[in-house]
């Protein structure tokens, strides 16, 4: 029983096809990945939550907090890399465990990976909800508030109605993504590189216009001081960091489109670290300029960036650039999330660990179709009815397991298979993986010490339905048996 729970999937088998039955389609190429990547990464993280976090926890130190987070994620960035091309397979970290720790560490991964990817994709399309109104506010077309916010909300770790009926925005941005995404990859990933391009160009607008009016005043103090846990001081650009986290969270879907990168081995160790790279670079200007254009104070609002440029009415044309990059930007985020999870139900279905049904290829589009219906069903629901906050707590504690699973799996694999060919080998592999894994497991605990409860029963749904089926239709048990 003991040995069948930590049962491994040998590496041979775990980049085997599915022997005859469609499979998907390699048509990515690096460019694409690249795209794919930053397209995931700049998203809510940037646009709505990076003013809470300097707001509340780190003040203009939320610079530091960026720096933190992005060393966490290089970290785990570098481990994806060294997985992705040695496994070029659509499950991402889920495919990573059962490689390494055994099945029930991989189901628990996958597990969480739903935290990750489905739950961010409705927690970011209530974020775009939220800019899409006010923008079209400023030309009287605004929904009523009933009609475009969550009726659900956490109040004291319970939840209450808030009187509202439904997100619709929320809802029919998640119908018709996933509408994109049952056509097929291709298509996806060519929508996605225009999004990408009006995002990068009104954070490049952004930074290039609005850096004439930073007033470096508002950059003291640096590190406001400590006012209680988690608020200013060293301990709040750690807490800044947790929440900062969430911006960056994105760069490892480029490893669920493994399934269909051509020469992966070369293009994913470029998608996943090229796209990290890039938004770093970009994250930290940004956030200089953020907190240098009005005192950090000011910045606690649902779109800080607006926010900040409203104090500048010759910039009022930036202004509504930055809404739509923001509302371009947010959605294409959606679009990633909602291809990565169908393809980890895939490559979970192929294990016999979820129902057939989500091992299904659309003969003609190539595309998971079966899993991309119920993961847009579930996220419309999710985000209809459920507040960011909640949503985007539950995905960083996810994601934070997960990488620290991958960090710790590839120093697993590097003394249980040694002779696998590795095109990208992670580099001072004891300290990265180490390193990695208790960066990413430190802010886990930020977010769980909070929620701890949510988590919980998380945790034991999953573990029932691998009971219940995962655990009795595993395929790898079968095939040995
Ligand atoms: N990194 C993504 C975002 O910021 C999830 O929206």
């Amino acid at each position: 029983m003991f040995k069948d729970l930590f049962a491994i999937k040998p590496v041979a088998l775990a980049t085997a096809g599915a022997g005859g039955a469609p499979e998907l389609q390699r048509t990515l190429g690096a460019r694409q990945l690249l795209l794919l990547g930053v397209g995931a990464i700049i998203g809510a993280g940037i646009f709505v939550l990076s003013g809470h976090a300097a707001a509340n926890h780190a003040g203009p130190a939320v610079l530091l907090s960026f720096v933190l987070a992005g060393i966490a994620c290089a970290l785990a960035g570098l481990c994806y890399a060294e997985f992705a091309a040695m496994l070029p397979v659509s499950g991402s970290a889920y495919s990573y465990a059962y490689a390494t720790l055994g099945e029930s560490v991989a189901w628990f991964i996958g597990w969480n990976l739903v935290l990750e990817y489905l739950f961010a994709a409705s927690a970011v399309a209530v974020g775009w909800s939220g800019y899409l109104n006010s923008f079209l506010a400023s030309f009287g077309m605004g929904l009523p508030e009933w009609l475009a916010s969550a009726p659900l909300s956490v109040v004291d770790g319970a939840l209450v109605h808030t009187g509202a009926l439904v997100n619709l925005p929320a809802v029919l941005l998640i119908a018709g993504l996933s509408g994109l995404c049952y056509v097929g990859i291709r298509q996806s990933a060519a929508i996605n590189g225009v999004i990408v391009a009006i995002k990068v160009a009104v954070i490049v607008l952004f930074v290039a216009f609005a850096a004439g009016y930073v007033m470096p005043e508002h950059w003291t103090p640096f590190i406001p001081e400590n006012e209680g846990p988690g608020k200013f001081g060293i301990e709040g650009v750690v807490r800044g960091a947790s929440i900062i986290f969430f911006a960056y969270i994105g760069f490892d879907a480029v490893s669920t489109a493994a399934g269909e990168a051509k020469d992966p081995q070369r293009t994913m160790p470029i998608g996943i670290l090229g796209s990290l790279a890039v938004c770093t670079v970009i994250y930290i200007v940004f956030a200089a300029v953020l907190t240098g254009l009005v005192p950090y104070t000011e910045l606690g609002t649902p779109k800080p960036v607006a926010t900040a440029l409203e104090g500048h009415p010759e910039l009022a044309w930036l202004k509504t650039a930055v809404e739509i990059g923001a509302i371009a930007g947010l959605s294409s985020v959606v679009l990633v999330m909602l291809m990565g999870q169908p393809r980890i139900f895939y490559a979970m279905a192929q294990d016999g660990l979820l129902p057939k049904l989500f091992g299904r290829v659309h003969p003609r589009h190539r595309t998971p179709h079966a899993g991309t219906v119920v993961v847009g069903t579930v996220a419309a629901l999710l985000a209809g009815f459920l507040p960011i906050g909640l949503l985007g707590d539950l995905v960083s504690m996810g994601t934070l397991l997960a990488f620290a699973t991958v960090c710790i799996g590839v120093l697993v694999l590097r003394h249980t298979r040694p002779d696998v060919p590795r095109p990208f080998r992670v580099p001072a592999v004891w300290v990265i993986s180490l390193s990695g894994t208790v960066a990413c497991l430190y802010l886990f605990w930020q977010v769980f010490a909070e929620h701890w409860e949510l988590m919980a029963a998380w945790t034991v749904i999953g573990l029932v339905i691998y009971a219940v089926y995962g655990y009795r239709n595993s395929r790898l048990r079968s095939t040995a048996a």
